[in-house]
């Protein structure tokens, strides 16, 4: 393939990855987004292994196809709750290939043009090496931040923060020392700053470790949003190193939008976005004993729920992580329109961190067909509850907890939160008593106008659906 009819199809696949991004930003359009996506990605595929400096490409193709059987067989197994976890570990293959193509691009660099001056071979030799250098690096801090989150996300690790003192002056020396082996590095010939480079991948690495294992569950969201923003320059980093202009653009693209969803859940979760990409925004001001509960905890049957809702006139149901973990969408929706059919105003009320990713609950929701028009965000919903007659949690916990406005203590406090407690009663959907992903008790369930209706989400659904169908 010609360079002229590489960098036509580098130009093309460029704008289907801005046309995806415009599609996924909303969800009528998301199915097209995704489309444009993997058309895009076909074409960058084949326009870079059937270029002309590009060798072996048997070995290549076989190994993308090999590649490509082990990850749908993976893809197809992979419970939609399980999505953060998948999405965590992509971003760590993204940053180990940024560190890896930087020690290939520092072993065999890019040949020099032709009629270049000593000086100008100088400045582009040095311009190489803090490419291959700040590549490593963020790559580095991407993989190992990325497997940290994966084992929170797993609950492989505890979600609970590590916060050790003076660990933001830790972090400061290494990424100093970092700075200190970088100007070595490019002060030795040949590939003798190979050395260099593998201890500063070992410091990046521990910081990324360190910045990951610093944040509490809670504040999850940021980090996976912050993980894909690093994952979309490690890859811009690693077009630099091989001077592909199409992965300079998508890294750039995957980066900046990682930005702004990071400051997107920076604003929802009510968090500064300079301490979250500084690793600190987990060190909540919080004393994390836990606060007594005051009051009594009541619970109902399904059948009383059902003539609570019978009697009712407006009904909200605010859905958390456990609506995706029973699948309960379905019920949900039929319940839904049974309830509409009865005359009664019946809307959904979404958290923006509700569920384990972002859009979470909203994805759930189209797929069972639940009409966009009765779906609302948190701040737009919050105001009418204390008009609302019941509001129905149904495997949500923390995004209703109102120990994040009235408990300073709390790890939550400060984060918004829909305010189901202002309701006239307020049905608490969930298996047990047993805490959300940020392990805080929830004062919700103690409130006099709240009852308990435990049980599995789905299961519970459709038992309260056949006693509204009698
Ligand atoms: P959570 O606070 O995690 O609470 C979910 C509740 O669902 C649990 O308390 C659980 O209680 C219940 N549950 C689990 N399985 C159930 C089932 N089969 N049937 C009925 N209930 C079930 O969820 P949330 O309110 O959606 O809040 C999300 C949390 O995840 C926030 O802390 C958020 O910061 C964090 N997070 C979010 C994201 C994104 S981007 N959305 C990413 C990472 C972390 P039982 O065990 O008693 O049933």
């Amino acid at each position: 393939m010609t360079i002229g009819i590489q960098t036509a199809a580098y130009v093309f696949a460029s704008i289907l990855f801005i046309l995806s991004l415009g599609g996924l930003s909303s969800q009528e359009s998301a199915k097209r987004g995704v489309f444009y996506g993997i058309i895009g990605m076909a074409i960058a595929i084949l326009a870079t292994v059937l270029g002309d400096k590009v060798h072996g490409q048997v070995y290549i193709i076989a190994a993308i196809a090999i590649a490509s059987f082990i990850g749908i067989l993976l893809a197809r197994k992979v419970e939609m709750t399980s999505m953060p976890q998948l999405v965590a570990i992509l971003h760590s293959f993204v940053g180990l290939a940024a560190v890896l193509v930087g020690y290939g691009s520092y072993i065999a660099p890019p040949e020099v043009a032709n009629g270049m001056t000593e000086a100008e071979i100088h400045s582009a030799h040095m311009i190489h090496l803090v490419e291959v250098f700040i590549g490593v690096f963020i790559g580095a801090i991407t993989f190992t931040g990325s497997i940290i989150a994966w084992g929170k996300l797993e609950g492989k690790i505890m979600s609970k923060p590590l916060l050790y003192p003076g660990r933001h002056l830790v972090n400061t020396i290494l990424v100093l020392a970092s700075i200190v082996l970088g100007v070595l590095f490019a002060g030795v010939q040949g590939t003798d700053g190979m050395l260099y480079l593998y201890i500063m991948t070992a410091f990046a690495g521990f910081i990324g470790v360190m910045l990951v294992m610093a944040i509490g569950g809670a504040d999850m969201p940021v980090v996976v949003s912050m993980l894909n923003s690093y994952s979309g320059w490690a890859a811009s980093a690693a077009g630099f190193m091989l001077g592909n202009d199409l992965l300079i653009v998508t890294g750039a693209l995957v980066g900046s939008s990682g930005a702004i969803l990071s400051i997107i859940m920076c604003e929802a979760m009510n968090r500064s976005f300079f301490s979250v990409i500084l690793g600190g925004f987990g060190a909540v001001a919080s004393s994390g004993a836990a606060t007594a509960m005051e009051g009594e905890v009541t619970a109902l049957n399904h059948e009383e729920v059902a003539d609570l809702l019978k009697e009712a006139k407006s009904v909200v149901i605010v859905p958390g992580y456990g609506m995706a973990v029973a699948k309960a969408q379905y019920p949900i929706y039929d319940m839904v329109q049974t309830l509409q059919k009865a005359g009664k105003k019946v809307r959904f009320a979404i958290h923006p961190v509700a569920g384990r990713l972002p859009g979470h609950m909203n994805v759930l929701l189209a797929e069972a067909n639940v009409p966009y028009d009765i779906v609302f965000e948190m701040d737009e919903i919050n105001e009418d509850l204390p008009e609302t007659d019941v509001v129905m949690v149904i495997g949500a916990n923390d995004v209703v907890n109102p120990g994040a406005q009235d408990d300073p203590s709390s790890p939550i406090y400060g984060m918004p939160v829909i305010e189901a407690w202002k309701a006239e009663k307020v049905i608490i959907m969930k298996r047990s008593m047993s805490v959300g992903y940020a392990g805080v008790e929830n004062p919700l369930f103690y409130k006099p106008n709240a009852e308990m209706l435990y049980g599995d989400a789905k299961d519970s659904v459709e038992k309260i659906l056949g006693f509204l169908k009698v």
